[in-house]
């Protein structure tokens, strides 16, 4: 494979002519010559953020820009695991996407976005300036990243170290990919694609590689970024680790494992396919969580064999949907070895079950919402969840806000609501949301806005302005009607063996005080800004910056904290930084201070990973 050096539309134009020079080629050379320059002496970033054209013209342009400036070699996985044998193939024939041109246009569906208003000069100055400091830190995180954790999983943002978490493969290399496009910072995200073009899929820092977190850090990565920026090499790479990640469904029943063994996948390229052994058990979002990207990686390469091994998956979920213990929900654990996501008893919308959830609507649009199937799915589990899992928290200023809790199920079929939550339960506001508009239900994006003004108060409860990790409150009688009652709050706080006298009003235990750089939260106020336009989102978001700045920031870039609940100028910090604090975190702070053209909701779908895939439309 050669050297893909940049051939710009407008550079052929410039060296291919042997025609006299007209007058609008002279014109066109002198832009290219200005343009050049002005990306040169680093002026483009003043002009990215000053100037905002439609999106697709400034991608347009970006993407000449980029072509102009660097070069890479894409070198092969030391293993191609598009070679490997299957011990258990799928049968014929594959299930099929929807045909490509007789996909509904976008503008047919319904409109996620809020149609914003022009602001007003003022308006946009404050937005800039919120803007410009996230992008700065943004460059700082990412500084670090490069100059101490280069091509390794994770840096250690306080000695400088670095740690390697999913299988050594860059992991916060690739999951900022996408980042660094939507910022503009071109230099970087070409020298990272370069890095992208040397990954050895075929190799891996454990002997077992976690199929959920590569899939959606790793294949979500480089999917977005492939479709924002068309580079070749991404998708390459893309369909490298794709074809390992296939490898994971190659079991007895074609559902998929939690850990792919690279030796069997090995094995079955030189010798007898071996396959690979599902586990008995594991938490619902593993399995869940791997449509979106097998989906929109099958409709990039046209090749259907990757959509057909999660057609089957949905169905085992649309099958067992309604036989569970709460109809609408699934058990937190399922077994993949024996197809049975029905029998467990406990519930939850927050870590272990998550995605499995966000990724039903946003299939729903990845599909252009041409499956009844998928609607199903979504509304059976919006109804189930706001029956049983969502409660009014007492508080004492009333505040009419939702938390998503947790169910348990004893052998009487007797259900007990466990009125804890946890951080990453923060992103279900904006699925709300999201599938409000998808399913036209305003409903939801009202149930939706409660949700996620539940997640503010909780930052702005804490002194250092950060919800913590696992908290508990209390439920109120009913959703109507909550009367603050500070003997009760003492009471039941006292009663926790996790008891800290210091908590705010309102929570009884912090049982996880720590935060660790997580998206959910602003996540669900970027969704509601874009959906409402509502301004509070917007002004919530920046409360919610400076605080996170405060407690995290460290001279490379942030750390993790160990307890929220301490005030600001006692916070201790741990040694690490997550790779979704650049992919997700940073990337929904700077869009919520962007314009709302850029990663419109109406022509992308962001991936759990926060990862946006062009939403596909008939050409
Ligand atoms: C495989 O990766 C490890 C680190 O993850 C590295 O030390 C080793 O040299 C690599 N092996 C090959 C054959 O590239
Ligand atoms: C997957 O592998 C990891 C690390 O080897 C292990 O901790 C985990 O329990 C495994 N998961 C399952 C479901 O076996
Ligand atoms: C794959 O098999 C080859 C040949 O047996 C071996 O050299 C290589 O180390 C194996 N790689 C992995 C990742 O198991
Ligand atoms: C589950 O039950 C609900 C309500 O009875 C129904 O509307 C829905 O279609 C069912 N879902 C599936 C997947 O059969
Ligand atoms: C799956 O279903 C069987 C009965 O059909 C049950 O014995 C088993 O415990 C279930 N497994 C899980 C993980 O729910
Ligand atoms: C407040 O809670 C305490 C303890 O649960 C209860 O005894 C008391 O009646 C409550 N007060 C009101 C006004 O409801």
């Amino acid at each position: 494979m050669g050297k893909l050096i940049g051939h710009s539309s407008l550079r052929r134009q410039l060296l291919g002519s042997h025609r006299p020079m007209q007058w609008r080629e002279f014109f066109i050379i002198v832009c290219t010559l200005a343009l050049v320059l002005t990306y040169r002496l680093g002026w483009l970033d003043e002009l990215v953020l000053s100037y905002q054209p439609p999106e697709s013209v400034r991608l347009e342009r970006y993407m000449n820009l980029g072509e102009l400036t660097y070069e890479y070699e894409y070198k092969k996985s030391s293993i191609n695991w598009g070679m490997a044998k299957l011990k258990y193939p799928p049968t014929k024939p594959l299930a099929k996407l929807p045909d490509p041109d007789e996909l509904p246009p976008l503008e047919s569906l319904p409109r996620i976005q809020h149609v914003f208003d022009k602001e007003t000069p003022e308006e946009k100055q404050l937005r800039d300036k919120r803007r410009r400091a996230v992008r700065d830190l943004t460059v700082k995180s990412w500084e670090g990243y490069r100059a101490y954790a280069w091509k390794k999983d994770a840096l250690l943002p306080l000695t400088g170290g670095f740690q390697n978490q999913f299988s050594g493969w860059a992991a916060t290399l690739v999951d900022s990919l996408d980042t660094l496009w939507i910022m503009g910072l071109r230099e970087e995200f070409d020298e990272a694609v370069a890095a992208v073009a040397e990954i050895d899929f075929g190799n891996s820092s454990t002997p077992y590689v976690n199929i959920f977190e590569t899939n959606i850090r790793y294949l979500g990565g480089l999917l977005a970024a492939y479709d924002l920026s068309g580079r070749e090499v991404l998708l390459q790479k893309a369909v490298e680790l794709g074809n390992l990640i296939y490898l994971g469904f190659d079991t007895h029943n074609r559902l998929p494992v939690d850990n792919i063994s690279l030796m069997a996948a090995n094995n079955s390229i030189e010798g007898e396919a071996e396959g690979q052994s599902a586990e008995w058990q594991v938490v619902s979002a593993s399995p869940g969580t791997l449509t979106l990207e097998l989906t929109r990686l099958s409709q990039i390469t046209g090749d259907n064999k990757y959509y057909d091994a999660v057609d089957k998956l949905i169905d085992v979920f649309a099958r067992g949907q309604n036989k569970t213990l709460v109809p609408g929900l699934f058990p937190m654990y399922v077994s993949m070895q024996q197809g049975n996501v029905t029998t467990g008893n406990t519930f939850t919308i927050a870590g272990n079950a998550d995605s499995l959830y966000e990724y039903l609507p946003k299939m729903h649009l990845l599909l252009s919402q041409t499956q009844e199937r998928l609607g199903q799915l979504t509304r059976g589990f919006l109804d189930a969840a706001k029956r049983h899992l969502f409660f009014r928290p007492m508080v004492p200023g009333g505040d009419d806000i939702l938390i998503s809790g947790n169910l348990n199920v004893d052998e009487m079929k007797k259900k007990t609501l466990d009125p804890e939550t946890e951080h990453l339960a923060c992103f279900i506001g904006g699925t709300l949301a999201l599938a409000g508009r998808m399913l036209e239900s305003e409903e939801d994006v009202v149930v939706g806005a409660r949700l996620t003004r539940g997640c503010v108060y909780a930052y702005q409860a804490f002194p250092t302005g950060i919800m913590p990790e696992r908290l508990n409150m209390i439920p109120c009688e009913s959703s109507s009607r909550c009367t603050w009652n500070e003997t009760k709050w003492n009471e039941e706080k006292k009663k926790r063996y996790e008891y800290k006298p210091h908590l705010p009003k309102g929570f009884t235990t912090a049982k996880d005080p720590r935060y660790i750089l997580r998206p959910e939260a602003i996540e669900s106020v970027f969704y509601m800004w874009r959906i409402t336009g509502e301004q509070e989102w917007a002004d919530a978001a920046w409360d919610m910056f400076e605080s996170v700045v405060r407690a995290t920031k460290t001279p490379l870039g942030a750390a993790t904290v160990k307890d929220v609940t301490v005030s600001s100028d006692k916070v201790e910090q741990e040694d690490f930084m997550e790779s979704f604090w650049i992919a997700e975190t940073l990337k929904y702070f700077y869009l919520i201070f962007s314009p709302p053209d850029l990663i419109s909701l109406d022509r992308y779908i962001l991936n759990t990973e926060a990862h946006p895939f062009l939403r596909p439309e008939a050409s």
